[in-house]
């Protein structure tokens, strides 16, 4: 049964140690690393904010005090700047803080995105909500969540997202075998398959991190038992719920094409980051320097 109740609110988890980003994130979390000035996590909040969804709860755990410092304000740091008269750096300090209502709560126990996600339960309740996982960036010109967010409205049960990938590439991801639904640009998700070993791999549509989610969920979840890593698995879940055909069941899928930075890993990290910096105008001298650089290597 289509929902209609309007989606307000955003679930990051954010708990994740950052191991592979060791030593640099040894005391600061991950998700604070800067990709060109901003920390990753805020292109995460300002995307959820374009899209409506102005009530964010970060999913953090030890270590993770900078995520709240950054979208708190700093009074004398804008005195600083306003003193100054420095107005765009000022600007530039406040944004962090106007993008939405930031609440935190932590996962203390780290047991996987699916237990990360059900800390959540109490803060969304029974309305349908957004997961926006921080190593995936969404470049703001393309559409997802917006789309992803009238599916949802459509449907009435889950939304995921799903982006083509080299076969080679489906074992590092959620992997969803789809059919088409009549007269509509999503499709219906039949099975899904967390980190499938590339023979087993029913498809190469990877899940990517962005989601609408059913509270249907939430119930799931907690029967859902540790799966691939031994951690309890989203991918799981969702698997539950799109065999369901009841109240609060059925996943559907849109198949993004449009431009995802992953800076889940070191080399895709860095790729984000030159993408995103070759492209900024206040930056340009990086595009020269950059071919003068590739073609001297
Ligand atoms: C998680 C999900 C996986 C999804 C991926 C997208 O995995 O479990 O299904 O494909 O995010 O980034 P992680 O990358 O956290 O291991």
């Amino acid at each position: 049964m289509p929902q209609t109740s309007r989606i307000t609110k955003a679930v990051i988890p954010a708990a994740g140690l950052g191991t592979r980003f060791l030593p640099a994130t040894k005391a600061m979390p991950k998700e604070m690393l800067p990709v060109v000035d901003e920390p990753a996590i805020q292109y995460v909040v300002a995307e959820a904010a374009k899209a409506g969804l102005d009530n964010v709860l970060m999913i953090t755990g030890r270590s993770k005090r900078a995520l709240e410092d950054h979208f708190d304000r700093v009074p004398t740091l804008e005195a600083v700047l306003e003193a100054k008269g420095d107005t765009r750096r000022l600007a530039a300090v406040q944004e962090s803080n106007t993008l939405g209502d930031i609440h935190y709560v932590r996962q203390g126990d780290p047991k996987g995105l699916g237990h990360a996600v059900l800390c959540a339960k109490r803060h969304v309740g029974d309305e349908p909500f957004a997961v926006l996982l921080g190593d995936d960036l969404i470049d703001s010109r393309d559409e997802l969540l917006g789309e992803m967010i009238r599916v949802q409205q459509a449907t009435g049960g889950s939304v995921i997202a799903l982006m083509e990938v080299d076969p080679e590439q489906i074992s590092s991801y959620g992997c969803a075998d789809v059919e088409s639904v009549d007269g509509e640009d999503y499709v219906r998700v039949n099975r899904l398959v967390e980190k499938p070993a590339v023979e087993e791999a029913p498809s190469n549509l990877a899940v990517i991190g962005r989601y609408v989610l059913h509270p249907a969920v939430f119930d799931v979840l907690e029967q859902t038992q540790p799966g691939r890593g031994g951690e309890i698995q989203l991918t799981d879940a969702l698997e539950v719920l799109a065999a369901d055909e009841g109240e609060g069941g059925g996943v559907h899928a849109v198949v993004f094409r449009g431009r995802r930075y992953d800076t889940g890993d070191k080399l895709s990290y860095l790729k984000a980051v030159v993408t995103l910096a070759v492209e900024r105008e206040d930056l340009a001298g990086l595009r020269p320097w950059l071919k003068d650089f590739a073609a001297a290597l």
